[in-house]
């Protein structure tokens, strides 16, 4: 042993802080990188399929479905209560994953600028969320100052293959709008997206139509360009998780799956409400949402009855990533009729939605922030169907 370190006490203290100070130093970097590895196969992986098969005989159930993810293999495992899909024992579906570079080659497109690199090595996880104060418009229009003017923005140096259309049914939500923008523009840039916001307002006062709204959304994006990808999204909700991709995967995909509201838990296996987003080519099979739910509630669980008749289903990410939180506000009273009308709508999904749709486009204007599209809806019942 070197002399220095038999020398008196000071030496010693000093030599025991040095290796409390090493070993302290081995034990965080251990710890951080144990939780970067586990973070980084999280964010590096989409999950594409999610066998969360409700089976044919329950579509009305209320249980939960128990939604976990194996981070040592990348699999994404959904555990079914028996109760939900009628048998005896509970089953665990293991689920394919891609990278999500798998599928973000295809089609590339032919510019001069290269394809752009996988994103998921820049997000992070959770994002702050920003309930007050409401900004002013003018103070997101000087800060997006990035913004192409109707709300739409790409990745300036490389090229994306899909283009994506975010719907945003509305009326009388100034307030929410704004802390929408401020949160969502920052959020799809850093998902290097090419998006456009459209915001599609009611005209007049009689019953709200969300359903209506998004099909008017999804028409006018359509005559505006090219879109790829819709998502159908609620003004009220803020994506928590930068790793939620607002993209649109094989089969149809519900977003808001754990909402602070609903205590971060799915209300219900065949839940389609709040942000969904639907492919282009699928939304166009579906024939879009049904126009004759008038009031609150009921359209999202047509437009999940038409998934499943159609033989697609409804994918979702894990409950960790799919969070959001819901801003506040009065509840518009349930429409009482809404099962009736959803119980009719089984035998029309061919000729209520997109090829019936009927509306007076009474404005068409695109901001800074957002495109927006004011239209008058012409009054649509599933009686009228029937006659
Ligand atoms: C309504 C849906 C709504 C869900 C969750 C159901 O009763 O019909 O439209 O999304 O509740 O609030």
């Amino acid at each position: 042993m070197p002399s220095w370190m038999l020398q008196g006490a000071p030496y010693k203290g000093l030599f025991i802080l040095v290796l409390v100070f090493v070993a302290l130093e081995y034990i965080f970097n251990t710890v951080t990188e144990t939780r970067n590895a586990i973070f980084n196969a999280t964010r590096s992986y989409q999950l594409i399929e999610e066998k969360l098969t409700y089976g044919p005989a329950a579509p009305n159930h209320t249980k939960k479905a128990n939604l976990s993810m194996d981070l040592s293999n990348l699999h994404y495992i959904v555990t079914v209560p028996p109760a939900l899909i009628g048998v005896n024992l509970s089953t665990t579906y293991v689920t394919t994953v891609k990278r999500e570079s798998d599928f973000t080659a295809e089609n590339g497109t032919s510019t001069d600028k290269p394809p752009c690199a996988d994103i998921t090595q820049t997000l992070y996880g959770r994002v702050p969320i920003r309930k007050y104060p409401i900004p002013s418009l003018e103070s997101l229009e000087k800060k997006f100052d990035w913004l192409m003017p109707g709300g739409h923005w790409s990745p300036p140096k490389c090229t994306v293959d899909k283009r994506v259309a975010l719907v945003v049914p509305f009326r009388d939500r100034g307030g929410h709008l704004l802390l929408f923008l401020q949160h969502m523009h920052p959020f799809l840039r850093k998902q290097q997206l090419d998006y456009t916001i459209f915001v599609v307002e009611q005209e007049g006062n009689g019953p709200f139509n969300r359903a209506m709204l998004m099909n008017v959304g999804y028409s006018e994006a359509l005559k505006s360009g090219k879109f790829d990808c819709f998502i159908f999204h609620d003004v009220d909700l803020l994506p928590e998780d930068d790793r939620n991709l607002y993209s649109c995967p094989e089969q149809p995909r519900h977003m808001s799956v754990a909402v602070d509201m609903f205590q971060y838990k799915l209300p219900y296996p065949a839940i389609f409400g709040g942000v969904s987003a639907i492919s282009t080519a699928h939304f166009k099979l579906l024939n879009g949402f049904s126009n004759c739910f008038w009031g609150w509630g009921g359209e999202d669980d047509d437009m999940s009855n038409r998934i499943r008749y159609h033989r697609l289903y409804i994918s979702r990410y894990p409950i960790t990533i799919a969070r959001y939180t819901m801003l506040s506000h009065r509840k518009d009273p349930p429409n009482p009729s809404r099962y009736d009308v959803l119980k009719k709508g089984q035998k029309l999904f061919d000729k209520d939605g997109l090829n019936d749709l009927e509306y007076v486009l009474v404005m068409k204007k695109e901001k800074l922030l957002y495109t927006w599209i004011l239209a008058r809806l012409m009054n649509h019942t599933s009686d009228h169907h029937h006659r």
